[in-house]
């Protein structure tokens, strides 16, 4: 499986507006979500992240506005524009990830496999990098 891939949600649009379904445990979020967060009002000289995560899986979804997502899995590093609400980044354990360029209306929903641990958390880029060598 890749590090990290895009993921197209249905959607059910008509005329009274958009529904987007996404659902968990493989069907369209490939893990069991334990948790959802979303940042709001982050302006676009903020780069948000710059951690990689040694348990768990997220899914990004830009609900409102836009944003771009560095993603970097020790290999290869690829700038991930999301501004889709049907428009999903999948992101494996141990990416590296580094959120910025947010529009004022961005909304950036984020659904997680495990719930918040902060040990689990890398926050420093030499330390990712040595682990992902190991
Ligand atoms: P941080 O990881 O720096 O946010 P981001 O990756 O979006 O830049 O988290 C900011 C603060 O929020 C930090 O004190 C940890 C806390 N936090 C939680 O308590 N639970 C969570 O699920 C998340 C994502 C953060």
């Amino acid at each position: 499986m890749e590090k990290y891939k895009l993921i197209e949600f249905k959607e059910y649009g008509d005329d009274r507006g958009n529904l987007v379904v996404a659902e968990g445990s493989g069907k369209d979020i490939p893990f069991e979500i334990k948790r959802v967060f979303y940042i709001s009002g982050s302006d676009s000289e903020v780069v948000r992240g710059k951690h990689a995560n040694r348990k768990t899986q997220f899914v990004l979804i830009n609900v409102a506005g836009s944003s771009d997502v560095l993603v970097d899995d020790g290999n290869n590093k690829e700038v991930i524009h999301l501004d889709k609400p049907r428009m999903a980044l999948f992101l494996d354990t141990m990416v590296w990830k580094e959120m910025y360029n947010f529009s004022p209306d961005s909304v950036l929903m984020c659904l997680a496999s495990e719930h918040y641990d902060e040990s689990e958390y890398i926050r420093d880029y030499e330390e990712f990098v040595k682990e992902t060598r190991a």
